[in-house]
């Protein structure tokens, strides 16, 4: 298969890949990902009028820098894809009009690329294997948390997706709530390995539901009322007992939930991709239950969890390989489900 190139614009990372699959493993020929984080931590979070302008300025040079990386002209790729949705409106707009341009200029073929379903594949690509159908796939960022039942190949059925909050957001508020910087996450995650997470019995929303359903702004919520109910200032040692805590509380309901749904849909093989797979205690918590059910585990890779093109580049792949490409007349859609 001739190689392909990807674009990701759809929030604050500017990314760009080609990609081949070769005897049905894909590989990455180049990759490059310009974040933007620096322009958008004084705000607290996503601006998305500094996202364009960041997206407009890195993109034509990555593509150039990308297509150089990987020895590969344009005229000798066989598709060129973008992300079409969800995602920030002008952002997408950006990269897709771009890829766009591309395929108008050289007559290569344009695909749009969902968003969620790159992240949904990224845990094959990270272990450069093909996908496996059935499975289940828990895809947890920070603008979407669902449980997906993968059936077979392009057949998805969301089984769960939040009511509120996506687990990304809420660690990013709850971040926020300890005077912590945009994106909270990985400073949670940090802070937490040297919290007792017993001190705080935070809620584990939704967790008895009885469906897939997902809830995180209760869980904010009591973290707020927990902090203002604190005594005094707040000592490094409150502030990681609180992330602690917090982290377990939303663990306990993501392996809960994913262990519910191998049961009841009887899957063998979990996935974990979106940004909050970086999130290593939940990969170990995930690997545990997974390894007490007799299921096995892929996590993404955290290169590939956050937002980045080689993702969107491997699903556009196997797209092609299946031939069920997207029409590069379905325009960008920001609300886009799977
Ligand atoms: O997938 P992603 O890059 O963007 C979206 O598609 O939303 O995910 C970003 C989210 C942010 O909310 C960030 O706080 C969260 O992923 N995140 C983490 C960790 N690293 C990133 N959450 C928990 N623990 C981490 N180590
Ligand atoms: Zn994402």
């Amino acid at each position: 298969m001739k190689p392909v190139l990807g674009i990701e614009s759809s929030c604050d990372e500017t990314s760009v890949a080609v990609l081949e699959i070769d005897n049905g493993k894909p590989q990455l020929l180049a990759h490059q990902i310009a974040s933007q984080l620096e322009y958008h931590m004084p705000f607290g979070g996503v601006v998305p009028e500094v996202a364009t302008r960041q997206h407009m300025r890195h993109l034509d040079p990555m593509v150039a820098s990308v297509l150089g990386q990987a020895g590969v002209e344009l005229n000798d790729l066989g598709l060129i894809a973008a992300t079409r949705g969800p995602g920030l409106a002008s952002s997408l707009m950006i990269g897709y009009t771009y890829a766009l341009g591309l395929g108008a200029g050289s007559g290569v073929p344009v695909t749009g690329i969902n968003h969620i379903e790159g992240h949904l594949f990224s845990p094959f690509l990270s272990a450069e294997r093909h996908p496996v159908y059935p499975h289940l796939a828990l895809i947890v960022s920070g603008g979407h948390t669902m449980l997906v039942h993968v059936k077979a190949p392009w057949s998805y059925e969301i089984i769960g997706k939040t009511r509120d909050d996506a687990a990304g957001e809420a660690f990013d508020k709850v971040a926020k709530l300890l005077g912590m910087e945009y994106p909270g996450g990985p400073e949670v995650e940090k802070r937490a390995t040297a919290g007792k997470a017993e001190r705080f019995n935070f809620p584990r929303s939704m967790l008895h539901s009885g469906d897939y359903a997902f809830s995180f702004s209760g869980l904010k919520t009591a973290v707020r009322y927990t902090l203002e109910k604190l005594p005094g200032r707040l000592t490094e040692h409150d502030r990681a007992d609180v992330c602690a805590g917090f982290q377990q509380a939303v663990i306990d309901v993501l392996c809960g939930k994913s262990q519910k749904a191998l049961e009841e849909f009887d899957l063998k093989l979990l996935t974990v991709s979106g940004g909050v797979s970086c999130n290593q205690t939940l990969v170990a918590a995930l690997q545990k239950m997974c390894e007490e059910v007799g299921v096995e585990f892929l996590p993404s890779n955290p290169k590939f969890s956050t937002d980045n093109a080689a993702m969107i580049t491997y699903a556009a792949a196997l797209r092609q390989q299946d031939g069920v490409l997207i029409s590069e007349q379905e325009d960008i859609d920001p609300n886009l489900s799977l």
